[in-house]
C-alpha cells in the first residue's frame, strides 16, 4: 500500500475528508503522517484524534526558507512517503524541496488554474464577476500553484455570493476532488506526459467536475 505524509498548517479539513475516504475504504493509502509549519494548527489535534503521528516543524524557528525545507524534507522523508500531500500548507516551498518530491507532490489550490493563482481566490473571483469559480489539484512545480492538472471541479458563482458563501461551497468540491487524486495515485493511474497529466483507464471526463448547485 502506498503512504502518503500529509502537510498542513490550519484547519485541516481536507485532511480530514482524505482520512474519511481511507477510513470508508475508498483510499488505498497508508497516512505515514501530518506535519504543521504552525504549531497551533487545529489540524494536528484532529489527526492526533485519528491515531495518525502528527508533528509540528515551526517554520519561525529556522533562518531561512532554505533551512526550514530541508528540514522539513528530512522530516518527511523519515515517513518514508511515496507522496507528499500539500493540504492547506502555507509555506512556499523552495525550488530544491519542490524538485526533491518531482512526480510526487500534490497541491489542492480554491481556484481553475492557471486563473487566480496565490491568495484571496474568492474575492478576487467574485470582484472580476466570474460565473463559473472552482478548485484544481496539482502537481507542484516551482512555479506558485503551477504544475500538471490533476483533477479540477467547478461551481456557480450565484448572485448575492459573499466571498464565505463562494468558499464553502468551492470547499466541499475540494473534498471531493482531493480524495479522488490521491487515489488515482495510490492506483498508479497518474501518468506524466510532456507535462501532462493523463489518467489511465478513466475517460478523460472524469477529471473535470462540474458540481451542481444551481436552484
Ligand atoms: C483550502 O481552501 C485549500 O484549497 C487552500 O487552503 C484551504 C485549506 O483548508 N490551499 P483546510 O485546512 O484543508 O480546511
Amino acid at each position: 500500500m502506498k503512504r502518503i505524509v500529509i502537510l498542513i498548517s490550519g484547519r485541516g479539513s481536507n485532511m480530514e475528508a482524505l482520512i474519511a475516504a481511507r477510513d470508508a475504504g475508498k483510499l488505498p493509502v497508508a497516512i505515514a503522517a501530518v506535519i504543521s509549519n504552525r504549531p497551533d494548527a487545529q489540524g494536528l489535534k484532529t489527526a492526533a484524534r485519528a491515531g495518525i503521528a502528527s508533528e509540528a516543524l515551526d517554520h519561525k524557528a529556522f533562518a531561512g526558507r532554505a533551512a526550514f525545507d530541508a528540514a522539513l524534507a528530512e522530516c518527511i522523508d523519515r515517513h518514508a512517503p511515496d507522496l507528499v500531500v500539500l493540504a492547506g500548507f502555507m509555506r512556499i516551498l523552495g525550488e530544491d524541496f519542490v524538485r526533491h518530491y518531482e512526480g510526487r507532490l500534490l497541491n489542492i489550490h480554491p481556484s481553475l488554474l492557471p486563473a487566480f493563482p496565490g491568495l484571496h481566490t474568492h474575492q478576487r473571483a467574485l470582484d472580476e464577476g466570474v460565473r463559473v469559480h472552482g478548485c484544481t489539484v496539482h502537481f507542484v512545480t516551482p512555479a506558485l500553484d503551477h504544475g500538471p492538472i490533476v483533477i479540477q471541479a467547478a461551481v456557480p458563482v450565484l448572485d448575492g455570493d459573499s466571498e464565505e458563501t463562494l468558499a464553502a461551497r468551492v470547499l466541499a468540491q475540494e473534498h471531493v476532488i482531493y480524495p479522488q487524486a490521491v487515489r488515482w495515485f495510490a492506483e498508479g493511474r497518474l501518468q506524466l506526459i510532456d507535462g501532462r497529466v493523463r489518467v489511465a483507464g478513466a475517460g478523460g471526463g472524469t477529471a473535470a467536475l462540474i458540481a451542481p448547485g444551481l436552484d
